[in-house]
């Protein structure tokens, strides 16, 4: 019997558009798609919570300040950005009007996470990765289990889905935030963990 060609850039292209239509039914107001990113043959795929403000306005996973931080934290694990897949569970910014009438990020609920991942699943079986890491407790909890402890279980690997290892990590946020008060505790746990990323995906 003859298989089928893989064709991941049509099969990502149609699921993208399947997205679109999603975003534009379920997005807050002024919130569009934010999709994945990288190769489409990545052995490892990140995936964060949601996109926020330069996310949003540039199209783009991971490009406001988190996004640097996890840029220079990739490199000094040796891990080339442009060879990953990197994405969210969300795939628009959830927002709230502050009461001076801005748009502040807030922390996605349970519907927008239920309603994004069936996406975030066809995504990443377009990928195929071997591994994957979960950026903070919003994807280890939709990826890994639903009662997932970030501060006691990040670092260890886990059977994922589609038959890759999957690991939690902290957030990039998180890390800016921690930094900026005193946390090289959780930045060393996050260059650790990044560190035993890079090494798996030696031999996987
Ligand atoms: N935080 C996320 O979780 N994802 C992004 O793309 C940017 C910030």
């Amino acid at each position: 019997m003859q298989t089928k060609p893989v064709n991941k850039s049509g099969e990502m292209k149609e699921l993208r558009n399947r997205a679109e239509s999603f975003a534009a039914l379920s997005c807050e107001p002024g919130s569009t798609l934010v999709w994945g990113e990288g190769a489409l043959d990545a052995k490892i795929a990140f995936v964060g919570e949601a996109p926020g403000d330069y996310e949003t306005r540039l199209g783009r996973p991971f490009v406001g300040p988190a996004g640097q931080l996890f840029n220079r934290e990739l490199e000094r694990a040796g891990i080339d950005r442009a060879e990953v897949w990197i994405s969210n569970v969300v795939k628009c910014r959830p927002i709230t009007i502050s009461p001076s009438g801005r748009a502040v990020n807030r922390a996605p609920t349970r519907n927008e996470v239920a309603g994004w991942l069936p996406y975030l699943l066809e995504e990443l079986k377009i990928i195929g990765p071997h591994i994957i890491v979960c950026l903070g407790a919003i994807a280890a909890m939709a990826l890994i289990s639903r009662d997932f402890a970030i501060t006691k279980q990040r670092g260890q690997w886990f059977d994922g889905p589609l038959g890759a290892k999957i690991m939690a990590t902290f957030h990039p946020s998180y890390i800016l935030r921690v930094t900026a008060a005193d946390g090289e505790e959780q930045q060393e746990a996050f260059r650790t963990d990044l560190a035993e990323v890079k090494k798996l995906s030696a031999v996987s």
